[in-house]
């Protein structure tokens, strides 16, 4: 009964706590909009591009020619470099480059983002920092948002690249404060909102692309430019927002000042034992001293915990997960389906529903389990879905489980997979090597999110319908990885997750030892 009301009270949301996690994951709900928002409008936007560019795409111009854009023009204003429509290969050529280029230079200002993340989080505060990068979304959106006025094209790079550094930054700052300001008990289901952002913020996005509602050629600068609006909100709402107590009480050492902000996060809840907490991951810290990356590959110390934070992030995104985000519409088109948008919309649903669902989960039956549940899942629903596209000319019902099997390939990842990479780094790590990892694991995250954006379509065209194949093998690797390697860190305070991999690097004799001294507790 009393330890009831103890985890009851472990678990006490208030006004505040809310206030502070919506607000930062307001950076996740733009990522995911950013991320999603580029798929539906490509036509008209390419269509847009030749005009600018003074470029005749032969299949692309018939549907587009609005008056509004003039003549079309035959040199490209912003560079005045002459592209003559007369030459058939060149025009589709740029065309291409440009609109590989607006997609993908989203992650690579992630990547190049991403590794700031400590060092910034540290210098000004998790609170403070995640402010100051607000400032590039507002200028990347309104790039985006003004395209039309200028050369379009370059705007929406410039934009794109921009709205990626914030979202990099944004990807790291955010699970540390969460991950901070959440009481243990609370921990994973809090984080489980950034996944829960990002699904929201694909959704929102492809459903706005729809080209009854603006992904049209009147308003896709609206389109693209309108998560500047959830940073505006994320700026003001931060200034409400306690600093991360940890930070205060760890970092600065300001003792007061952290109870505060505990009080605030935890109402009426007795701080101490929360401060008794960080003020032994504070000793833990003050012995290990400030990690930096060099540091964090070199020393043995973490080598357990770098590997498995980097191979949870390769398999979040080598899982083929972004295959099916950026492509779907095409794979479903391959599998016969009709209207391919609406399925893309569907699996946006879906995706969003199931995220929703292990913000439930997770807290219940713990990381490790769902992550290895939803590999499994993801990997039975390749091979159907691989069974589905090969046998589709000999049987027009294997269409149905094509579709089956992209459906289920989404709801696996969401039980597991999609949510848990995102907050358990910041768990895997005390203190000192914190920021490090974070840095580390959101740039491998990107790093291999370009990649497979990058070439998915290449290999696609390469392997035909047994393409998810490659992501049925490299599934089965990350699942026996994880059953190997991933710990389970549900319930356990941060010192006690970095103590685990101390343990699993100690030799067995000494193992039975320390259990024996512990009284047969297994790590
Ligand atoms: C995860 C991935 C992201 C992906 C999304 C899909 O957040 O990091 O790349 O698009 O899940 O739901």
């Amino acid at each position: 009964m009393e330890k009831k009301s103890k985890m009851q009270a472990e678990k006490h949301l208030t006004g505040t706590l809310v206030l502070s996690v919506f607000t930062a994951v307001l950076g996740f709900f733009q990522y995911g909009y950013s991320l999603g928002v580029i798929n539906a409008p490509q036509k008209v936007i390419e269509a847009h591009y030749a005009r600018v560019l003074g470029i005749v795409p032969m299949d692309r111009l018939a549907t587009n020619t609005s008056e509004e854009d003039g003549p079309i023009p035959s040199t490209i204003p912003s560079t005045g470099m002459l592209t003559p429509p007369e030459d058939p290969a060149a025009s589709p050529h740029v065309l291409t480059m440009f609109w590989s280029l607006s997609v993908s230079v989203f992650a690579i200002g992630g990547m190049v983002s991403s590794f700031t993340v400590g060092w910034i989080g540290d210098r000004l505060g998790r609170v403070k920092a995640m402010l100051v990068v607000n400032v590039l979304s507002i200028v990347g959106n309104l790039l985006m948002g003004l395209a039309k006025l200028g050369p379009s094209h370059i705007l929406i790079i410039a934009g794109r690249a921009i709205t990626g550094l914030y979202c990099g930054l944004s990807s790291g700052l955010v699970p540390m404060y969460v991950s901070e300001v959440s009481p243990t008990a609370l921990r994973g289901a809090l984080g489980t909102l950034h996944q829960l952002a990002i699904v929201t913020g694909i959704l929102i996005s492809q459903v706005l692309g729809l080209d009854f509602l603006l992904g049209n050629d009147e308003m896709w600068p609206l389109l693209l430019g309108l998560s500047g609006v959830a940073a505006l909100l994320q700026f003001f709402l931060l200034l409400l927002c306690p600093e991360s107590p940890r930070y205060l009480y760890i970092k600065l050492g300001k003792v007061e000042e952290a109870k505060k902000s505990l009080k605030r996060l935890r109402g009426n809840c007795d701080p101490m034992k929360e401060i008794a907490e960080m003020e032994k991951e504070k000793q833990e810290a003050a012995s290990e001293k400030k990690v930096s990356i060099g540091q964090l590959f070199t020393s043995s110390k973490y080598r357990q915990a770098v590997i498995v934070a980097l191979m949870v992030q390769i398999s979040q995104q080598f899982s083929g997960i972004n295959a099916i985000f950026y492509y779907s519409t095409n794979i479903f088109e391959r599998a016969g389906v009709d209207q391919p948008v609406y399925a893309t919309i569907g699996v946006g649903v879906v995706n969003t529903v199931f995220t929703v669902i292990s913000v439930f989960l997770v807290e219940k039956a713990g990381r490790r389990s769902l992550f290895l549940a939803g590999l499994m899942g993801m990997l039975l629903s390749a091979v159907a879905m691989t069974v589905g596209l090969v046998l589709l000319s000999q049987f027009a019902w294997m269409s149905y489980v094509s579709m089956i099997a992209i459906f289920l390939f989404v709801i696996f990842f969401e039980v597991g997979p999609g949510p848990i990479p995102w907050f358990i780094v910041a768990e895997l790590f005390s203190q000192g090597p914190r920021p490090a990892a974070i840095a580390i694991a959101g740039f491998c995250n990107w790093a291999c999110n370009f990649i497979v954006g990058m070439c998915f379509q290449y290999i696609a065209d390469l392997c035909g319908s047994y393409v998810f194949v490659i992501f049925a093998v490299l599934l089965l690797v990350f699942l026996l990885f994880a059953y190997l390697k991933v710990p389970e860190t549900k319930g356990k305070s941060f010192e006690e997750i970095a103590a685990v991999f101390r343990r699993k690097k100690l030799p067995a004799k000494t193992m039975t030892e320390l259990q024996e001294l512990r009284g047969g507790e297994v790590a």
